[in-house]
């Protein structure tokens, strides 16, 4: 049975996170953190999925602390924290400022639970990806973030509409910064087994269509609602089950790659890793050209994100 802690609980995403995550059979304690402060909110809020549980018949314990040793025997640490942007506000400051709040909290989490898998959630993800390996001083495949998961998801649903098959028999991924140049793979893409490209449809198919409704919809939930709340609670509880019930299934997270994919490496980006108990680890793929020059150019931005942050 595992202990899974949620820093940034009493935010949007958070919330709705740590009831997804308690749907996940493993999970006997949930933690909810957040800053001194924040007790009487993370009371309110442990107390309110305490009636949950008790609602559903589930013997998971809720508890909520400002304490950073009680996320000691944590397995999964889970970070929702962050500013989002403000109006004016360019990327580069605000992985400046959410870079700062990450950095803490990764030393404090290298320090008190350093054996846990560390799940960055905070935008920009790739970015806050590569802060967390820095200053938790963890192995790379310890720290993962959320990357591009949630839009090979989006892509996948796309595609069973266009095909219209059942989800479950689209298998697509998408690659590189969960931001403006991420990579669809065509060649990674199949229904029912079949790659797509082998489909008499594909003519037919919108690509850009498509792609622009898988990009755009952070910003088209974001400017109704002021959040995307349920895509990543889901998407982040798909990953925490595949981890602690040591799955072994290939999701698209962020995680740090060297050379996995054409020699391209050097940073933490949305890849295909096989996920287990022990964290993320990137798999060796071929992709076509058309793929490697895009996520060149993905890696090249992130990177250079990265290094104005970090240094
Ligand atoms: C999302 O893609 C905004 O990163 C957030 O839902």
């Amino acid at each position: 049975m595992a202990k899974v802690a949620i820093i940034g609980a009493t935010g949007n995403v958070g919330r709705y996170t740590a009831l997804a995550v308690s749907y996940i059979p493993y999970v006997s304690e949930l933690l909810l953190f957040g800053r001194p402060g924040r007790e009487e909110v993370l009371h309110g809020l442990a107390y309110d999925l305490q009636d949950s549980f008790a609602a559903r018949g589930s013997q998971t314990d809720v508890k909520f602390s400002s304490t950073p040793k009680d996320l000691e025997g944590s397995d999964i640490i889970i970070v929702t924290s962050g500013v989002p942007r403000k109006e004016g506000q360019d990327r580069i400051d605000l992985a400046h400022e959410n870079a700062r709040m990450i950095s803490e909290f990764a030393a404090m989490v290298g320090w008190y639970a350093p054996d846990a898998i560390l799940f960055i959630v905070s935008n920009p993800v790739d970015v806050m990806t590569a802060v967390a390996l820095k200053y938790s001083g963890m192995k790379p495949g310890q720290v993962i973030g959320l990357g591009t998961h949630l839009d090979s998801m989006r892509l996948k649903w796309n595609l069973s509409r266009f095909f219209d098959v059942h989800v479950s028999e689209v298998h697509t991924r998408i690659i590189g910064e969960h931001g403006d140049s991420m990579v669809p793979l065509w060649s990674a893409t199949t229904i029912g087994g079949i790659s797509i490209q082998n489909l008499p449809e594909f003519e037919n198919l919108p690509e850009d269509r498509i792609m622009d409704n898988v990009m755009n919809a952070g910003s088209a939930i974001i400017s109704r609602i002021g959040a995307t709340v349920y895509g990543p609670g889901d998407a982040i509880a798909t990953i925490v089950r595949t981890i602690l019930g040591n799955e072994k299934r290939v999701l698209t997270v962020s995680t740090f790659i060297s050379s996995e994919i054409h020699n391209i490496g050097d940073v933490c980006i949305g890849t295909p890793a096989l996920l287990d108990k022990n964290g993320a680890k990137p798999l060796a793929i071929n992709i076509s050209e058309h793929e490697v020059d895009e996520f060149r150019k993905s890696v090249e931005k992130v990177r250079g994100i990265t290094q104005e942050v970090i240094e």
